[in-house]
């Protein structure tokens, strides 16, 4: 039998499906994964050096006007196929959740509900000082066209500058959604994950921890990205094609 085949029956019989999505799933959406290289006015930058406290530390505007920038390209990015055909299958009875390494919205625009964001999001940004989350106005999101920098507003409560409510590289994940994702993934018999390199951890460990507990892992990639043990199965292609054209096969979606 195929990987497809193999795949396809697993979860042909499955009740309990866990989608761990990385940037993949949404690079045909239009937002670059983490691999990519950066475009436009960020050409010269190197993300991983935004991606953190320190960068924010040293120069806030420059990193505040970055995730204004991604959240603009977010904004404008739509559901694609991927993420539409992971919300369909919630509606067939069988228990779905979604545990994802993205900070877009994209599931939820898909209409998913049970999200985990193991990475944060890009919604409400909290405090640098008091950790505090704050709403702010639609207007305070915008970045003239041209600017990559801009002064993050400040926090209501302390007048500590606002950052975005992600978790940056050497942070640690938030254990409430840490544990909750661990939990879920124990008890689901198979884990589709798609789109992630699995390079990041503790996120990455995730697969590993399906398969411990005894759950089947498909793997939906451009590349194998497999661990090479008996119970993954990898599907090579691209999430708008490979995931549909799976659920399809397995559960008539
Ligand atoms: N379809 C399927 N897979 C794809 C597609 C596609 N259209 N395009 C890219 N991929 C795969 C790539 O082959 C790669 O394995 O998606 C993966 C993207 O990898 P990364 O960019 O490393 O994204 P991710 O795994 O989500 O990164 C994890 O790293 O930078 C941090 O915090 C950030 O959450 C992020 C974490």
């Amino acid at each position: 039998m195929s990987d497809m085949e193999r795949a396809i029956a697993a979860l042909r019989s499955a009740t309990s499906i866990v989608f761990f999505t990385g940037a993949g799933i949404s690079a045909e959406s239009g937002i670059p994964t983490f691999r990519d290289k950066l475009t436009g006015l960020w050409s010269t930058h190197d993300p991983g050096k935004l991606e953190t406290a320190k960068a924010f530390r040293e120069n806030p505007a420059l990193v505040w006007g970055f995730y204004l920038w991604r959240r603009n390209q977010i904004n404008q990015a739509k559901p694609n196929a991927a993420h539409l055909a992971v919300q369909r299958l919630a509606t067939t009875g069988r228990n779905v959740a979604v545990i994802t390494q993205n900070i877009d919205d994209l599931h939820e625009r898909a209409g998913s509900v049970d999200v985990a964001h193991l990475h944060g999001s890009l919604k409400s940004p909290k405090c640098f000082a008091c950790h505090r989350t704050a709403d702010l106005q639609p207007s305070q999101f915008d970045l003239p066209q041209h600017a990559v920098e801009r002064d993050p507003p400040r926090c209501p409560r302390c007048n500590g500058r606002l950052r975005p409510s992600i978790i940056w590289f050497g942070e640690d994940l938030s254990t409430v959604v840490w544990k909750s994702a661990v939990a879920t993934v124990q008890s689901c018999q198979v884990l589709v994950s798609v789109g992630t390199s699995g390079i990041v951890t503790p996120a990455a460990e995730i697969p590993q921890i399906a398969l411990s507990s005894g759950a089947v892992v498909i793997h939906v990639n451009l590349v194998d990205v497999s661990l090479g043990t008996p119970n993954e199965f990898m599907i090579i292609g691209k999430a708008t094609e490979a995931l549909p054209a799976l659920l399809s096969a397995a559960c008539g979606i």
